[in-house]
C-alpha cells in the first residue's frame, strides 16, 4: 500500500459515481507502478470508469500519470509550433502519409509518433514499414535532429512511451472495457502528451468502420480529447469524418503507400484529398497559417509535398523503388447489376488484416464505392494476396461485404463538422 492510500476505497468511490480527486488518481497510478495494485483491482477500476466515468480533472490526472510513466520527448530544440495529428482509427486511412508532408512543406514542423494496427483498423507504422528499409524506431536524438533539419518525422511509439497506458490498455482488453470513451481519450492523450507536440488535430471518425459508431459518441470523445489537451496547455482542433466506407480505394499497407503517393501529386481519390485538405487546413491554422483548400491543393499539384515525403523516406532509410507488390491479384466481380449500396467497412478491415499477416503487399482495392452503378461481372474490388488460396478465401468473405440494389443510395458526406 502506498502510504495511507486505500485502493479498495478508491475503486468503490469510482464505482459509486463519486469522482476521485486528481491527487487520489495520481496516488492510484503510483501504486500501480509500484506493483501495489493487483491486475484484478485495475480491471475492476476500469469497469467502474466504464459505467461511471470520472470528472475531467481526474481524467487529466490519469493522463498525466500515464504520460509521465515512461520516456517523454522534449521537442523544444525544434523551432516553431510542433504539430501532430491523430486519427481515431479507420479503414484505408492513409491521410498521415499525405497530410504530414503537406503541412511540413509550409515550413511548420510535424513530429508524429504513430501506432500499429488495432483490431480492424490499420496502423501508420505498418504502412510505413511496408517501404523496404524504412525505420520507424528512431531514438529521441534522431527525432530531434530530423525535426530540426527536415521539419518532418513519422516514427513509431517507443516501447517506453507511456508504459502505464500499455498496462492499463492490456487489462481493459482482457475485461471488456476497451470501449470506455473516457479511458480511450486518456489513453490516446497520454501518448500524445509524452510525444511532445504543441498542438493537435484530431480526426475523429464516425460510422461502421470506426470505433465511434455515432456522431454523439464521436463528440463525447472529441470533447474529452480537447479538454485534456487544453488542460495540458496545448492547442487542439477536431475534424469529424465519416468512416461509413473505406477512405480512398486502397486498403492494405503498400497499396496505401502507393495511393498516398498519387494523392501527394494531386492525383488521389477525391474523398482522400478532401479529408487531407481539411486536416491540413486545421493543422496549419493551429500554427497561425491561414491556407485555403485551394492553396493546399496547389501545393499537392506542384509536387512540393511529394518532395517532402520523398526526403522523409530517404532520411528514414526507405526505398520506395522496392515497394512490394503481391504475387496474386484477382478482381472480385459484382454478382448482379445495380448500384453499390455500401461496404461493410469493419469487415473489409478485418479481411485486409488477415491478408497482410506476413505480407505487406496484401490487401483490397475498392473499385466501386457507394453510389457506383455496376453491371454483373464488373469488378467492384481487386484482391491482392500471397497465394491462390488466399484469393479464394477473400472472394468468399468479400461476398458478404458489399450490397447491391436497384436504387441509387443517398450520398453520405465525408466531412461531418
Ligand atoms: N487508441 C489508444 O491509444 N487507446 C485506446 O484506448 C483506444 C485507441
Amino acid at each position: 500500500m502506498a502510504g495511507d492510500f486505500q485502493v479498495v476505497e478508491f475503486i468503490t468511490k469510482v464505482r459509486d459515481g463519486v469522482s476521485p480527486s486528481p491527487l487520489e488518481v495520481k496516488r492510484f497510478a503510483q501504486a500501480i507502478l509500484a506493483g501495489e495494485v493487483t491486475d484484478a483491482q485495475v480491471a475492476a477500476w476500469t469497469m467502474a470508469v466504464y459505467f461511471r466515468s470520472m470528472a475531467e480533472e481526474a481524467l487529466f490526472a490519469l493522463t498525466c500519470a500515464m504520460a509521465e510513466s515512461g520516456h517523454q520527448l522534449d521537442l523544444s530544440a525544434i523551432e516553431g509550433t510542433k504539430l501532430d495529428k491523430h486519427s481515431t482509427g479507420g479503414v484505408g486511412d492513409k491521410t498521415t502519409l499525405v497530410v504530414a508532408p503537406l503541412v511540413a512543406s509550409f515550413g511548420v514542423p510535424v513530429i508524429k509518433l504513430s501506432g500499429r494496427a488495432l483490431g480492424h483498423s490499420g496502423g501508420t507504422v505498418d504502412k510505413l514499414e511496408s517501404i523496404p528499409g524504412f525505420r520507424t524506431d528512431l531514438s529521441k536524438e534522431e527525432i530531434i535532429a530530423q525535426g530540426k533539419e527536415l521539419g518532418l518525422v513519422l516514427a513509431g511509439h517507443h516501447k517506453r512511451l507511456a508504459p502505464l497506458d500499455a498496462k492499463i490498455y492490456h487489462l481493459r482488453d482482457s475485461c471488456g472495457t476497451v470501449e470506455s470513451i473516457p479511458l480511450i481519450a486518456s489513453s490516446i492523450m497520454s501518448k500524445k502528451l509524452a510525444s511532445g507536440a504543441d498542438a493537435f488535430v484530431f480526426d475523429v471518425k464516425v460510422g461502421h468502420g470506426a470505433f465511434m459508431k455515432s456522431l454523439d459518441q464521436a463528440k463525447e470523445l472529441a470533447s474529452l480529447l480537447v479538454s485534456i489537451a487544453e488542460q495540458a496547455g496545448k492547442k487542439a482542433k477536431v475534424v469529424y469524418s465519416s468512416m461509413a466506407e473505406p477512405l480512398g480505394s486502397a486498403v492494405g499497407n503498400s497499396l496505401e503507400v502507393r495511393e498516398a503517393l498519387a494523392c501527394l501529386e494531386g492525383k488521389g481519390p477525391g474523398d482522400l484529398e478532401e479529408l487531407v485538405l481539411a486536416l491540413a487546413e486545421a493543422m496549419l491554422s493551429l500554427a497561425g497559417i491561414e491556407a485555403t483548400r485551394e492553396d493546399l491543393a496547389a501545393k499537392l499539384a506542384s509536387g512540393e509535398a511529394k518532395e517532402k515525403f520523398l526526403a522523409l523516406v530517404r532520411r528514414q532509410g526507405g526505398d520506395l523503388g522496392a515497394l512490394p507488390t503481391a504475387p496474386f491479384r484477382e478482381p472480385y466481380p459484382a454478382e448482379r447489376d445495380g448500384y453499390v449500396q455500401g461496404w461493410q467497412t469493419r469487415e473489409v478491415g478485418l479481411i485486409v488484416r488477415s491478408l497482410t499477416v506476413g505480407n505487406p503487399a496484401g490487401g483490397v482495392e475498392i473499385l466501386a464505392k457507394r453510389g457506383s452503378k455496376v453491371q454483373k461481372g464488373e469488378p467492384v474490388a481487386l484482391i491482392h494476396a500471397q497465394s491462390k488460396e488466399e484469393i479464394d478465401w477473400a472472394k468468399e468473405v468479400l461476398a458478404g461485404c458489399v450490397a447491391l440494389g436497384d436504387l441509387e443510395p443517398q450520398k453520405i458526406p465525408l466531412l461531418l463538422n
